[in-house]
């Protein structure tokens, strides 16, 4: 290696140094494009989206679930589609990991998308991409904003279960466990703050609020009693709360009103607004509608471009609960 480099010429040898600079900036960077089925599957967005609002009609929680599916899947490995492996005799998924055993669903509603994806475009579209346009209709089916997709991510043919258990933030997290949850994705404290607000929508179990619910005095004394009512402080651990008691299946900003109203309804919810640093942010939230907007809309799209797989890396899975 030593001696060949020393052979080359100057110049060859510094074309060579700006070609692998060039490979390995545009694979550390490698750009998603919203674009990417224009011509291999035109009709992919609006197959997704239709069957989007048909689970979401079917069932208003779906888009919730949904949501939270492509933030499991991009904190895990980035967003390759890994959180949809089943696991097997031979494979160890990210299912059964302490955030997404008994929790995590939807799975059902992808599969449905997938196979109608594959009847119009087979081997195409790939799962993790599903998953990302699946959120942003899911958003607007639940009356929140729009956004453009980027798209081209392709699918893993591995999970890490270790890191589903390190690396998607515990609803026991302190305001800077949060930040550093975040950072390690290359995620901003603002867009932790604004991502959170999609606990305006869905429903969480007993089991991760009843700490707060019964032992934590930050928290507005009628409506820790008003949970408490359908979470026993022993028992009952699957039963379930809305995150926001307001409007739990529409998305807007009442989360960060209910936080101001110290409502949050899990101790992660709660950091945001107790003191700290992410106080003002959450004020702006609750009081600026269009701010919280658009900040949503910034940080979705950064969660999104989590370390894709594009290129050749990876594989369009046929079947995304298994690689192919
Ligand atoms: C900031 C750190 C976060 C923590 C600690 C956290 C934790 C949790 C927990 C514990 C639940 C309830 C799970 C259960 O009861 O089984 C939940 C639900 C949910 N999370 Fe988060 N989450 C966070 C950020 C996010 C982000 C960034 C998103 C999406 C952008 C998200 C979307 C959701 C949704 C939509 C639900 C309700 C799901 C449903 O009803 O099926 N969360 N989260
Ligand atoms: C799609 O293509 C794969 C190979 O690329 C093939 O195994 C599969 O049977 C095809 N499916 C359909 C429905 O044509
Ligand atoms: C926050 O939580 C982390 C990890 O659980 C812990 O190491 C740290 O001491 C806590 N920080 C504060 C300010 O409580
Ligand atoms: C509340 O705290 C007390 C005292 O630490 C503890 O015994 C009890 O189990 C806690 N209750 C809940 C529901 O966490």
């Amino acid at each position: 290696m030593a001696n060949s480099f020393s052979l080359t010429t100057f110049s060859s040898s510094s074309s060579l140094f700006i070609a692998l600079l060039l490979i390995f900036s545009a694979a550390a960077s490698a750009q998603l494009s919203s674009t990417f089925y224009s011509t291999s599957c035109p009709n992919a967005l609006s197959t997704i989206q239709a069957a989007v609002q048909s689970a979401v009609a079917n069932e208003k929680r779906m888009g919730a679930s949904l949501l939270r599916l492509h933030f499991h899947d991009c904190f895990v490995q980035g967003c390759d589609g890994s959180v949809l492996l089943d696991d097997t005799s031979s494979f160890t998924g990210e299912k059964t990991a302490g955030p997404n055993q008994n929790s995590i669903r939807g799975f059902d509603v992808v599969d449905n998308i997938k196979k109608q994806v594959e009847a119009i475009c087979n081997q195409t579209v790939s799962c993790a991409d599903i998953l990302a346009v699946a959120a942003r209709d899911s958003v607007v089916a639940l009356g929140g904003p729009s956004w453009t997709v980027q798209l081209g991510r392709r699918d893993s043919t591995t999970a890490s279960l270790s890191q589903a258990n390190s690396d998607i933030p515990s609803p026991n997290s302190n305001l800077s466990a949060l930040i550093s949850a975040f950072s390690k994705k290359g995620l901003s404290t603002n867009d932790m703050v604004a991502l959170s607000g999609a606990h305006t929508i869905g429903q969480a179990r007993c089991t991760v609020f009843r700490t707060r619910v019964y032992n934590e005095t930050n928290i507005d004394a009628s409506f820790a009693t008003s949970v408490q009512g359908n979470c026993p402080s022993t028992g009952g651990d699957n039963n379930l709360s809305p995150l926001d008691l307001q409007t739990p299946t529409t998305f807007d900003n009442d989360y960060y009103t209910n936080l101001v109203n110290k409502k949050g309804l899990m101790h992660s919810d709660q950091q945001l607004f107790n003191g700290g640093s992410t106080d003002s942010l959450v004020n702006t939230y609750s009081t600026n509608p269009s701010r919280f907007t658009s900040d949503f809309v910034t940080a979705i799209v950064n969660m999104g471009n989590i370390s894709p797989l594009t290129g050749t890396q990876g594989e369009i899975r046929l079947n995304c609960r298994k690689t192919n």
